[in-house]
């Protein structure tokens, strides 16, 4: 029987809904790969007064985890509260949070608010009262200020609400930290109902919270790694059926071992893949080589332009040497190494295959290494002492992967374990 295509509406439908390339994930459904995390934050919010932060790289997943851990504990009178850090005062950043909460002009919402006045809880006067129903709320100046409007919110808005604060690494200095860690200390220890989710860019949780909440009694720490191999085909996998297509073994491998783990670019070349399959003038069930080929470059077309410029600037645009020299580099799985294994292990393998191009010897290898360092070039790589390198930014190897890959210089083929 000869395979036939969805029609357009119901193909672009499946496509959104299965893959989001620029959009946080909050369905479990969805979320491959961090069902123990997920079960493990939500031990965590079952002891009271505990909050969860989230770190990693850009791009890991923090932010879809921190909406679909969000989302499961929430209780369904209300949706999780979302917010980002990067405003100059932490202060204003919860105000936004409890002002989204808030439902203006809702005759029954000001009822009960009068009523918890009387009743004595935080003391406001009548202008709090009115702000709080007419969705106007002034700043918050202390801290005070703070913890009672979000017992306000937990008290009278939902039973379990959630709020992420995300992007907490955009948070100003040390003093805004501060503040932070003192309204969790606060929330716990009056028992305000509500949790935190926190997310932020980093390696260790003392980068980014400091030294303030040093206890740990407060914050269990989520550290993201990049997703495994088996959730990267998931993705592919889940898209292909729900497009009732066929994307082989091999594929899938390819895909996941180009993305290095940063769900993104999974998500990106699986779309532009199925887009090239499903513009094939014979309708086709089962992806060809040329459909992935074409669905790589479309996706090197498609990738969000920060990374772009970082590639292009670090690259010089017209350099075919620095190219290399980072292909080389994104070349293995582990993310910190040294010259000498860069040089041997990746590099004349990969200059083997490109045997129209001169090779650069070691001492013109380890001068290039360097001058990707500098600001120049975008600072792409970091040095690490005694020749040793890493990518500034983990998420951008995936997208060295990716113009690898198009120039037909297949990297990053190490094992799938
Ligand atoms: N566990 C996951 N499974 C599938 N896709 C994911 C997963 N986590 C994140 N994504 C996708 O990866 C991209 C980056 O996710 P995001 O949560 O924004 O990362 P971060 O907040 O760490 O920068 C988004 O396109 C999102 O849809
Ligand atoms: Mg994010």
């Amino acid at each position: 029987m000869a395979f036939k295509r969805l029609d357009a509406e119901t193909f672009k439908s499946q496509l959104r809904q299965y893959l989001t390339p620029a959009r946080a994930i909050a369905s479990p459904q969805h979320l491959k790969g961090r069902a123990k995390t997920l079960t493990q934050i939500e031990r965590a919010f079952n002891s009271d007064g505990k909050h969860i932060f989230i770190y990693g790289d850009r791009g890991v997943g923090k932010t879809s985890l921190a909406q679909t851990a969000a989302y499961l504990r929430q209780s369904s009178d209300a949706r999780p509260l979302l917010v980002s850090c990067g405003g100059a005062r932490f202060l204003d950043t919860v105000r936004d949070a409890v002002k989204q909460s808030l439902p203006a002009g809702d005759a029954v919402f000001q009822k009960k608010v009068e009523h918890k006045l009387k009743a004595g809880i935080g003391g406001f006067g009548y202008d709090m009262t009115r702000s709080l129903t007419s969705g106007v709320l002034p700043p918050f100046e202390t801290l005070n200020d703070a913890v009672q409007l979000l017992s306000v919110v937990s008290e009278l808005l939902s039973r379990e609400p959630v709020i992420i604060f995300d992007e907490f690494d955009q948070l100003a200095d040390d003093a805004e930290r501060k503040v932070c860690a003192e309204l969790i200390k606060a929330v716990s220890d009056r028992s305000v109902g509500v949790r935190f989710i926190f997310c932020g860019i980093g390696t260790s949780l003392e980068d980014l919270i400091g030294v303030h909440l040093s206890t740990g009694r407060y914050l269990s720490p989520v550290q993201l790694d990049r997703l495994t191999h088996d959730a990267r085909w998931q993705i592919v996998e889940d898209a292909a059926q729900a497009i009732g297509v066929t994307i082989s073994r091999p594929h899938q491998i390819r895909i996941g071992q180009i993305s290095d783990g940063f769900p993104s670019y999974v998500h990106l070349m699986t779309e532009q893949i199925l887009w090239s399959m499903y513009d094939d003038p014979v309708p086709v069930g089962i992806c060809s080589q040329e459909h992935f080929a074409s669905g790589v470059r479309q996706a090197v077309q498609e990738t969000e332009t920060t990374l772009k410029i970082i590639y292009d600037r670090a690259t010089q645009k017209y350099s075919d040497d620095y190219q290399e020299v980072l292909w080389a580099l994104a070349d293995d799985h582990l993310l910190r190494r040294q010259t000498t294994d860069i040089y041997e292990k990746s590099y004349l393998r990969i200059m083997g295959e490109r045997r129209h191009r001169k090779r650069l010897t070691k001492r013109q290898f380890s001068d290039r290494l360097n001058k990707l360092k500098t600001s120049r070039h975008g600072e792409i790589i970091l040095g690490k002492g005694a020749g040793w390198y890493e990518f500034r930014e983990n998420i951008v190897r995936g997208y060295v992967r990716l113009r690898a890959e198009n120039e037909g210089v297949r990297i990053g083929t190490e094992g799938y374990g």
